[in-house]
């Protein structure tokens, strides 16, 4: 998929598909523009005929046999005084969407006047291209031919010469993360999220470290050990370091949940529980991996950030670990497994002790981490711990820009007393009530709590069916876009 931009008179315009914003007030004297490619009394009536006035959220597609233009769909912007970014995006989602298998080019014209900067045109493209993302991979009829490959932008005018590329980089990362997460756990097994890693740090000049069973053994990494014991496939630490040129003014480290497939271990997963959806939860590594994409290319300025990932399988044979096994993960605590089922959990301890040796001033990690939180938050917003006030502020800005939802939740003490163990230091699951709070109050007990830390559990929001908004049906690639807003964010500030 690229961008393009088209700012002659439409006069010489090539192309079969349009898509065209319109305001509410005079349609007439806004059809002027497209006279060149349809005849605008024509189209006028027929918009007459479907009582549309521009009114915000509606839309008409038409189909021409006998225009220049084949292909018209039209979206009511509302009224001039209060459209809002978001509403654009909104529409132009799910109309685009409709071109995904017409035509090789999609072209759209809006009302630019209204769009105060090239940032919030990239911010519209983005998401435009990310609303006719296809995954076709697993399809032996696909035909790559007839799928849609440009995304053209007319009479752009005082944006002329914008650029894009950031806004590719970022696609591309959140596309990454939308392919990781959808692949099925036969395909996207650790081995292989662990040469996906590698192809980035090939790809961007990211450092990488990939290491065995045994190195995390030396380790003592006794907890993410624990949950790759049932599993025939090598659990593959993943550890990429992308270095700025500048003196490093901040160590960040992104730690991501990857467990290929979680059939829940001996507390299998049955009922209601989804397990043939558990591909999915290595979504928050696939965010991580994602992000480590994006930021290879965009190089932000004066930082050092790690990516880190455990990546497994919770499955079940001979080896398997026992409900009720104790295991010691690599910062000495031992750990009663009382659930094997609360496995993401045991594999970040490891991997936030990992990641708090490395000295980060801020350790974020992401995870698809509890049922609890769905429940809690639904399928749009996903939750999140921390335990800095300017990181989480810091946090919220940056989801907001990106238009990636969270909610902050409490690091609730009192909860604690949820996670005593008879006979170890600490069990790895609570009581169902505030099954995601008990749940971050776990992972606290893995890193020095000097550092700045949050945790954000993307269950809810890293898959979907809905097929609304940015988001076809399946994988979101939630979470790339809020981190690296987050790193945008901070290196502007150097
Ligand atoms: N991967 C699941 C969480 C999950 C559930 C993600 C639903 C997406 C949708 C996690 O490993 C898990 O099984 N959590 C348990 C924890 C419980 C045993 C304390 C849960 O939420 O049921
Ligand atoms: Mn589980
Ligand atoms: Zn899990």
């Amino acid at each position: 998929m690229h961008f393009s931009t088209f700012n002659k008179n439409l006069e010489s315009w090539q192309g079969n598909s349009l898509i065209l914003g319109l305001v509410e007030g005079d349609i007439e004297t806004q059809l002027e523009k497209i006279k060149f490619v349809i005849d605008p009394n024509l189209l006028l009536k027929k918009i007459i005929q479907k009582k549309f006035k521009g009114e915000k959220a509606k839309t008409l597609s038409f189909e021409f046999l006998d225009q220049r233009l084949e292909n018209l769909s039209i979206i009511g912007l509302g009224k001039l005084e209060d459209i809002k970014k978001n509403d654009i995006i909104n529409s132009l989602s799910d109309i685009i969407r409709k071109y995904v298998d017409k035509d090789e080019k999609i072209s759209i014209l809006l009302p630019w006047q209204l769009i105060n900067s090239e940032e919030e045109i990239n911010h519209i493209a983005g998401a435009a291209r990310l609303s006719v993302y296809k995954d076709n991979r697993f399809n032996s009829k696909r035909n790559d031919e007839d799928i849609l490959k440009e995304i053209e932008f007319l009479d752009l005018k005082k944006y002329e010469k914008i650029n894009f590329k950031d806004t590719e980089s970022i696609c591309e990362g959140v596309e990454l993360a939308r392919r990781l997460v959808a692949a099925p756990p036969n395909s996207l097994t650790p081995l292989e999220m662990s040469i996906q890693a590698s192809q980035i740090a090939r790809e961007h000049g990211l450092e990488i470290k990939i290491l065995d069973r045994k190195e995390c053994e030396d380790l003592g990494m006794g907890a993410y050990l624990s949950v790759a014991k049932g599993s025939d496939l090598e659990p593959k630490f993943i550890h990429l370091t992308l270095r700025a040129k500048e003196p490093t003014k901040e160590k960040i480290a992104f730690v991501g949940k990857g467990l290929t497939f979680d059939s829940g271990g001996y507390n299998l997963k049955v009922g209601a529980s989804q397990i043939e959806m558990m591909k999915y939860d290595m979504g928050g590594s696939a965010a991580v991996l994602g992000a480590a994409k994006a930021l290879g290319a965009l190089k932000p300025k004066g930082l050092e950030i790690h990516f880190i990932v455990a990546a497994c399988e919770n499955m079940i044979n001979g080896s398997a670990v026992h409900p009720g096994d104790v295991v010691t993960a690599s910062n000495g605590k031992t750990i009663e497994i009382n659930n094997t089922d609360a496995e993401g959990r045991l594999t970040l301890a490891d991997a936030l002790t990992y990641a708090s040796n490395l000295k980060p001033n801020t350790i974020i990690d992401l995870a698809t981490l509890t049922g609890a939180i769905v429940v809690a938050l639904g399928n749009d917003v996903a939750g999140f711990w921390s335990n800095n006030i300017d990181l989480a502020k810091d946090l919220k800005k940056a989801s907001a820009e990106m238009g990636e939802e969270l909610w902050q939740m409490p690091l609730q003490k009192s909860y604690k007393e949820g996670l005593k163990s008879h006979i170890a230091d600490i069990k790895n699951t609570g009581p169902r009530a505030g099954g995601s709070i008990t749940a971050a109050l776990f992972l606290e007990e893995f890193f020095d709590n000097e550092i700045n830390w949050a945790h954000i559990d993307i269950a809810g929001t890293c898959w979907t069916d809905k097929n609304k908004g940015i988001n076809p049906s399946g994988a979101t690639g939630f979470g790339v876009k809020t981190l690296i807003q987050l790193i945008r964010n901070k290196a502007n500030n150097y």
